[in-house]
């Protein structure tokens, strides 16, 4: 039987978490005490994945919270504060973090004491939480359905456990239960340069998943496409805006242009938490720029002469015009994403 991946587990005072760095060579669990140590989980990548940075954010600030010394309201409350801060910093393009923080500030007693403030937050941290699980399970089931049996599913990054910190998973979620439906099918795992979560993560749950599936470098799709190799593209999304434009790792917007000029079907699969009706358009989701080095080097061993700068932005923006779906836990969206957006939110969560 295929071991159960915990890529997070909240320990009462501490949090756990697979270092995903580390994958899928070595399978390291880390200990994290105090919630600078969070912040910089998320920032490294150790923990990753829209769905999962926002639970990790949220399990963060109960432990920063149980951490606070001070027991009078109003200074363990700017103490409270900093913390939420230094979340809300960490990185800037997966909604799904600031979904989280909202939640936990909103989930402060008013008039509370402080012992009953750090109670309440470790209560919706472990809720958000089981709340993805629910949304995952229900989403993968859901767009289950848009996949043939016998087809060739193409996907991109890594959106499974390891992103979510749950059974499912958003894209990988759809493939995954799709599998367990009896349907036949065959994934091509984009490696997703620079960082390679498809060549490390996703392999990694697919083997363990025992669905078969290729390895391809990102530049390889279009050839597949054009050879007409591959069915449907299913991708995860850090962030919708309003109107359906969509932000995901970078190389997802090559992946859908392709995808139209070979008339293949593109759909994004994310929970309602990812979809930000605050932001009108793609245009103004902010795009995290990372670190040139991700991009020179593999493995800390430089590829390029010295001194040749890189840039490393993480995500791009597909406009709606390329998505025929949106998967979520309450149902395949389509165009006109907008308005069908704003009927299933008010729906409630
Ligand atoms: O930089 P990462 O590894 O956090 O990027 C992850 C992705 O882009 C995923 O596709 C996205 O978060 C959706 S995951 C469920």
């Amino acid at each position: 039987m295929t071991k159960i991946i915990k890529p997070i587990e909240w320990l009462g005072d501490r949090l756990k978490i697979l270092d995903q760095t580390e994958l899928p060579l070595h399978e390291i669990y880390l200990e994290l005490t105090g919630y600078t140590e969070i912040v910089s989980a998320i920032k490294e990548l150790k923990v990753r994945g829209a769905p999962l940075i926002g639970v990790a954010a949220a399990y963060g600030i109960a432990l920063g919270a149980h951490c606070i010394k001070a027991n009078d309201r109003d200074t363990f409350l700017k103490q409270l504060a900093v913390i939420c801060g230094a979340f809300a910093c960490s990185r800037p393009t997966a909604v799904n973090l600031f979904y989280a923080i909202n939640i936990m500030k909103q989930a402060i007693p008013g008039n509370a004491a402080v012992s009953e403030i750090k109670t309440a937050l470790v209560n919706t941290a472990v809720l958000i939480h089981r709340q993805e699980e629910q949304a995952m399970s229900r989403l993968s089931k859901i767009g289950a359905q848009l996949i043939v049996d016998g087809s060739t599913v193409l996907t991109h990054c890594n959106t499974g456990q390891l992103a979510t910190g749950v059974a499912y998973g958003t894209a990988l979620g759809v493939i995954k239960a799709a599998a367990e439906q009896g349907k036949k099918i065959h994934v091509y795992v984009d490696e997703t340069r620079p960082l390679l979560q498809g060549a490390r993560l996703t392999a990694w749950e697919l083997s363990r998943l025992n669905i078969p599936a290729t390895l391809i470098t990102d530049n390889m799709a279009g050839y597949y496409m054009h050879q007409h190799e591959i069915d449907c593209v299913i991708v995860g999304a850090d962030r919708i805006a309003a109107n359906g434009d969509t932000a995901n790792k970078i190389g997802t917007y090559s992946l859908a242009v392709l995808s139209r000029e070979n008339h293949i079907p593109f759909y994004v699969a994310a929970p309602l938490s990812s979809i930000d009706l605050s932001i009108k358009s793609g245009a103004a989701i902010p795009i995290e720029e990372r670190n040139q080095d991700e991009v020179l080097r593999i493995k800390g061993m430089r590829l390029a002469p010295p001194n040749m700068p890189a840039a490393n932005p993480a995500f791009d923006v597909t406009p709606n015009k390329y998505i025929q779906a949106i998967i979520t836990e309450k149902g395949i969206i389509r165009t006109p994403f907008k308005g069908n957006f704003i009927t299933i939110l008010q729906e409630g969560h």
